[in-house]
Parts: C-alpha cells; sequence; structure tokens
C-alpha cells in the first residue's frame, strides 16, 4: 500500500508483567508477541514501519529485523508522546498512518485490511477498532453519543459511573490522515489520574473539532486482547494454541485431543499423522505424512521427522532429523542427532549429547537398530545395518561399521563368526 506506514508502539514498561524482560520479547506459543504484530503488517503491505522502543530497547532491538525504523522514546510519557517522537519521519508525508500496539498478538489481518480500507473510502481523519468484550475491565471504554456517534475513549481509570459498564473497548488499532494526527497530537494533555499523554484522549480533540472518526467492530471478543499482565499471557497463548490446533486438523492431522496438545508456532506437520494426547512439539518443527506421534511425546525446536515415524510415550526429540519408516515408541531421548530411514531405536535408549560443555552431534544409518537401554554418548556414528546390543554404551567417538554389531559397557564389536 504506497500511501500507507506504520507505527508499533512497544516503549511501554509493561509494569503488571513484573518481569525483567520487555513485555512484547514475551512469547506466545513460541513466538515473540511483537513478532504477530510484525506479522500482521507484513501481510498488508505498509510502505514503511516505525517501532517505537523505550523499556530495555536494545533487547527489543537485537530481536527485530534490521528494515525496521527504530525510534527511541526516552522518557514513557505515554502512548501519544510515542506517536509524537515520530513526528520527525512524517512532515513531508501526507498519506495515511496505522498505528498498532506491540503488545496485541490475537489481531486480525484481514479486519486491519479492513480498517484501512473504511478509512480510505469514508475520508475520516481516524478509523479505529472496536471490540464488545465480556469484561472490558483494563481497557479505555468507547463513549458514543445518542445518535452513536463517537465522542472520545475513556481509559480504566478515569471512567467513572455508567462509563465503567461500557462494553464496548479500544482495541489500539488506529489508521488517521498523517497530517491531521501529528498537528492534533501537539493538543493532547496529560489531564488524567496517571498524568500521562494518552493517544486516545485526541478522538475527543476531533470530535470537538467536528472530524469525521469511524470505528469498526471485530466480532472476534479476543481479538482486542492486550497482553498486560501474566494472565492475559496465559489467556493468550491459550487462544492462540486451539488456532494452531483448529489449522493443523483442516490440513487432514488427527489431534485426538485438543486439550491435552500443545502445538507452537510455525509447525508444519503432514496428512495423516495422529497426535496422541499430551504431547507438546516446539516451534520449527516439521513432521511428514503418516506418522504417530504421543502420547506423551515432547518434540522440540528444529526437530525434522519424515514419513511413517511412530514417536511413543515418553519421548523426548531434540534439534535432530530422523528419515522415514523409523521406530521410537518407548521412553528415549534423542538430542543433536541425525538419524536415516528404517531405524529402530529400542525402549530406553538415550543420547548423551551434552558433555557439560557442548552439545555433540551423532549419526545413526539407515537400517539400524539401536537396542533397549543403550547409550550413545557423543559424538558417535553407528553405521548402515549396525546393531548396538541391549544394555550397552557406545563411547564418545566410536563409529560403528556398517553392518557390525557392538555390545557391553563400552560397546565393543561383536566379530563376526567367519573372523574367528
Ligand atoms: C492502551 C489504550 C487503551 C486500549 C488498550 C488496548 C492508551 C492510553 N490506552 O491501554 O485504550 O484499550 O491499549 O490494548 O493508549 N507504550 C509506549 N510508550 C508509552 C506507553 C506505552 O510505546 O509511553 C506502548 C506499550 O509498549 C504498548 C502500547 O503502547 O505496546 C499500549 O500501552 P499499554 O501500557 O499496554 O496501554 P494499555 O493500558 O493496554
Ligand atoms: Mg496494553
Amino acid at each position: 500500500m504506497q500511501d500507507l506506514r506504520t507505527i508499533i508502539l512497544a516503549a511501554g514498561k509493561g509494569t503488571r508483567m513484573k518481569s525483567s524482560i520487555p513485555k512484547v520479547l514475551h512469547e506466545v506459543c513460541g513466538k515473540p508477541i511483537i513478532q504477530y504484530v510484525l506479522d500482521i503488517v507484513k501481510s498488508i503491505g505498509s510502505l514503511k514501519t516505525y517501532i517505537v522502543l523505550g523499556h530495555k530497547s536494545n533487547l527489543v532491538q537485537n530481536y527485530l529485523p534490521k528494515d525496521k525504523i527504530i525510534i527511541e522514546q526516552k522518557k514513557l510519557l505515554g502512548t501519544a508522546d510515542a506517536v509524537k517522537c515520530t513526528a520527525n519521519y512524517f512532515r513531508s508525508y501526507s498519506g495515511n498512518v496505522l498505528i498498532l500496539c506491540g503488545d496485541t498478538p490475537l489481531l486480525n489481518k484481514n479486519v486491519i485490511r479492513s480498517i484501512v480500507r473504511r478509512h480510505k473510502r469514508s475520508k475520516a481523519v481516524c478509523t479505529f477498532l472496536t471490540a464488545v468484550v465480556h469484561d472490558p475491565q483494563g481497557y479505555g471504554r468507547i463513549i458514543r453519543d445518542e445518535s452513536q456517534k463517537v465522542v472520545a475513549i475513556r481509559e480504566e481509570k478515569d471512567a467513572v459511573g455508567f462509563e465503567k459498564d461500557i462494553a464496548e473497548i479500544n482495541v489500539g488499532v488506529y489508521c488517521f490522515k498523517s497530517q491531521e494526527l501529528f498537528k492534533a497530537i501537539k493538543d493532547v494533555k496529560p489531564n488524567n489520574k496517571k498524568n500521562e499523554y494518552y493517544l486516545t484522549d485526541i478522538i475527543e480533540l476531533f470530535f470537538l473539532k467536528g472530524c469525521k472518526i469511524e470505528t469498526v467492530e471485530t466480532d472476534d471478543p479476543f481479538e482486542g486482547l492486550g497482553v498486560n499482565s501474566r494472565e492475559d499471557l496465559a489467556l493468550a497463548e491459550e487462544v492462540i494454541r486451539h488456532k494452531i490446533l483448529r489449522k493443523i486438523m483442516s490440513q487432514g492431522v488427527t489431534v485426538v485431543d485438543p486439550n491435552t496438545t500443545y502445538i507452537d508456532a510455525n509447525v508444519k506437520i503432514g496428512k495423516d499423522t495422529t497426535i496422541r494426547p499430551f504431547t507438546y512439539i516446539e516451534k520449527n518443527v516439521r513432521i511428514g505424512e503418516h506418522c504417530i506421534i504421543g502420547p506423551f511425546a515432547r518434540i522440540r525446536v528444529d526437530t525434522k521427522i519424515g514419513n511413517n515415524v511412530d514417536v511413543g510415550n515418553f519421548t523426548e526429540i531434540s534439534r535432530s532429523k530422523i528419515g522415514s519408516n523409523c521406530f521410537m515408541k518407548h521412553f528415549s531421548y534423542l538430542g543433536d542427532t541425525f538419524v536415516g530411514s528404517h531405524v529402530n531405536i529400542g525402549a530406553g535408549m538415550v543420547t548423551a549429547n551434552f558433555d557439560g560443555k557442548q552439545k555433540h552431534i551423532s549419526r545413526i544409518a539407515d537400517h539400524a537398530f539401536i537396542g533397549s537401554n543403550s547409550t550413545l554418548i557423543s559424538p558417535v556414528r553407528i553405521g548402515k545395518k549396525a546393531v548396538v546390543g541391549a544394555g550397552s554404551v557406545v563411547t564418545r567417538g566410536k563409529v560403528v561399521p556398517d553392518g557390525r554389531v557392538v555390545v557391553g559397557v563400552p560397546a565393543k564389536i561383536v566379530e563376526k563368526k567367519e573372523e574367528k
């Protein structure tokens, strides 16, 4: 969109989180909150994105992609002040500006698009998103007159009497005519209980000047969820988790019990795979078709699993790659390991991949058979069709040649009969 720029407000302290890391870096389903907002901005094709940072800005900056324009808000004086900090970048710009809060991970790109569309069509000075919610506590309330025209947004702390009962809230997504925004923002005063410059006060200023204000109401009660506390964080996690599960099921994956299945954002699972209860699949995992995962499995970051693989109960796989047609059915741990295809990993097998200082990589080739209760002290290599006997310990640096059998502690090659 050539005439649209975006500002993301993310300077706040997030006091209610009681955290040593900035609020917007907290993860929801394995993805930082601000990344959800960045993904939305990307999908609507805004020309430029300005991100206002303040509290522990270096931590957020380190996370952000390098093409974003970062603006430092030196003193956290409120959301209107945060917008004011960007003014220099908008001097010669006469298009529209979309403003989002960095703490709203549940925004829907289609709704954001419809705000921008409505804004352009109606020629309003400001179009913003509202939601009618069950529990409006903590949000700005939308004050309307008898003809339903928006008069003001009243923040929770300043709401009095009937205003507290208003269920229509401000989500924190606004589209402004840039010139009008930066003119009016100078007139916002910190006349409220928190002595902050509220961006939301600009609505009343526009109303008093007779400017056109439009609203779009979302029918999703969770879309407006701003993560301000740990409780909000858990709620966002629950909502997004079920969204992810619904999407995965719609792609042909069986999730036996969505209530006990945890799948992070950015996980891909092939069709006809079944995820059994009490399974946790972390971000950037890829699982092929016709697999059975769980119950009680934990598949950790960056793991890749091929087709027709069974990963059974009490198993953990971390940063590993498993080829197709493998079995790993009971009580095993695979870390930093490349496994070929048609491999059997026996019950209780463990890779000891961490030596106290660093992690090491092991390789298990096609058709290998790793016996029950064996330990591979990484790095090791298990050859094609090789066998590790039950209870063996394959010590660090060991290479088991193709087709050979090792047993014992430490594991030794069993000589072939003809070699005796
Ligand atoms: C804000 C809105 C409220 C709305 C809610 C939706 C204001 C005054 N209120 O309240 O109407 O219902 O969002 O979630 O805008 N920030 C800065 N600089 C500051 C202060 C805040 O960049 O000086 C950023 C924060 O990092 C955050 C966003 O602005 O991402 C909103 O601030 P927050 O403190 O979360 O405001 P809310 O109380 O949630
Ligand atoms: Mg908030």
